[in-house]
């Protein structure tokens, strides 16, 4: 192709592209020319309707999704209008390669191709086909409808895309470590404990593929402090019919709650801390925690000495205070006997909350050198973090046990 194209030229090199069997996937964006246009941001992707290859684009404005599919004889209408926008770059992915449409102020136009080394594979959403995923997308699926994450034909909402992603990447966890505990040859049910379960994604999601899908029985039960959220939630309930599955509106931590397993996914900054302690205290056997927005310990920790060129910058203090927050609740979680690790449970474009806290209970409460650490944690830092406080009396005398 040419350096310079005409419209008509780049509408036949795109519409080729996004035909062709190996695209995946193309993005429109980039600021575009003239006025304001009203979609940010356009991807397209293949997706198979009724046996058929469609393109379903995705429009991105300030407020709004809007998707719409169309067959390949359809497509010049919407790739015609989407070249009157104007956006200063189209990027398109096929499984074997990358290619860059830019177009700059003065309009010309430059394309760059990148051949891949080793092809990708497919990516085409169809209404059939069962991905290997805990929560498969692209049928009917009665809980994903009552979710609120699909449509009535199983396709996945574009708004609701990264919850979809991030519950089902949970879910993956939560498989794996159950194998890391004895919890499956119980002779009873698994309880387990959602703290902030907000609209119970992760709720329903677990009890459903915990006990329709792994026919592992479990019960389930959701808490939050917001009430419309949890009648919300009690409405979904009823409407998927589940048995054993629960809510209730309060602070997590403030019953006696016996948990096999404790869940926490962005529970608000110090109701992390309330569900680790929670756990502990209900002596869980596995804890997994998303943590997300951290303030406590942004507003104690100084900028001081050798550390004073990283946290004088806000988003340094708060990047740094987040990570110092995490290690504290890991390092917590070691001392009251859980093997702890922290690792990247999705990837950051699906949350930018993307560190997971997982725990199994069993290796000895209190051990020395974990203690030794804490105390030197604290004393670099020169703070309390708040999970000392949501452990209570027994951290604080395992802790006291060390000497100095
Ligand atoms: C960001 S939402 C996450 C909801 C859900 N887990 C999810 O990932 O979709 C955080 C939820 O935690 C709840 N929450 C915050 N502090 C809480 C507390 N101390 N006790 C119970 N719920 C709390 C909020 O009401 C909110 O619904």
């Amino acid at each position: 192709m040419q350096k310079n194209p005409t419209r008509d030229e780049l509408l036949q090199f795109i519409r080729d592209a996004v035909t062709d069997p190996e695209f995946s996937r193309a993005t429109f964006a980039g600021a575009a020319r003239g006025a304001a246009a009203e979609w940010v941001r356009v991807v397209a992707r293949p997706v198979e309707l009724r046996g058929e290859r469609h393109v379903q684009f995705a429009y991105y404005g300030a407020k709004k999704v809007v998707t719409k599919n169309f067959a390949p004889d359809q497509i010049d209408e919407p790739l015609t209008e989407l070249l009157l926008i104007g956006f200063a770059g189209v990027h398109i992915s096929t499984r074997t390669e990358e290619i860059d449409v830019r177009t700059s102020r003065k309009g010309k136009v430059l394309i760059g191709r990148r051949t891949m080394g080793e092809p990708r594979a497919a990516e085409i959403t169809t209404h059939n086909r069962v991905k290997d995923v805990p929560l498969p997308e692209g049928r009917a699926d009665h809980l994903l409808e009552v979710m609120g994450v699909a449509n009535a034909e199983g396709v996945v909402r574009p708004t609701m895309r990264a919850k979809f992603t991030q519950i089902n990447e949970f879910l993956k966890q939560l498989t794996h470590a159950l194998d890391d505990t004895d919890l499956t040859k119980l002779n009873r049910e698994i309880e387990i404990l959602d703290c902030g379960c907000g609209s119970s994604y992760l709720t329903l999601a677990a009890h459903h593929y915990l006990n329709d899908v792994l026919h592992v029985p479990a019960r389930v039960l959701g808490v939050d402090v917001n009430d419309e959220v949890i009648r919300k939630s009690m409405d979904r309930a009823d409407r998927l019919g589940a048995v054993g599955l629960n809510f209730e509106c309060r602070r997590i931590g403030t019953a006696d709650v016996r948990a096999d397993i404790v869940l926490a996914l962005h529970a608000c900054d110090t109701a992390t801390d309330d569900a680790l302690a929670q756990a502990v205290r209900s002596e869980a056997k596995l804890l997994l925690s998303v943590p997300c927005c951290h303030h406590d310990l942004n507003k104690v920790i100084r900028a001081e000495g050798v550390l004073r060129p990283v946290l004088r910058h806000g988003i340094m203090l708060q990047r740094t205070a987040d990570l110092v927050t995490d290690a504290f609740r890991a390092l917590a979680l070691r001392i009251m006997g859980y093997r702890t690790d922290v690792v990247e449970f999705v990837a950051t474009e699906h949350t930018p909350r993307n560190l997971m806290i997982r725990a199994v209970r069993g290796g000895g409460a209190g051990r020395a050198e974990a203690t030794a650490e804490y105390q030197e944690m604290k004393r670099f830092w020169g703070v309390t973090p708040y999970i000392e406080k949501a452990l209570g009396e027994p951290f604080q005398q395992l802790v006291k046990a060390t000497p100095l």
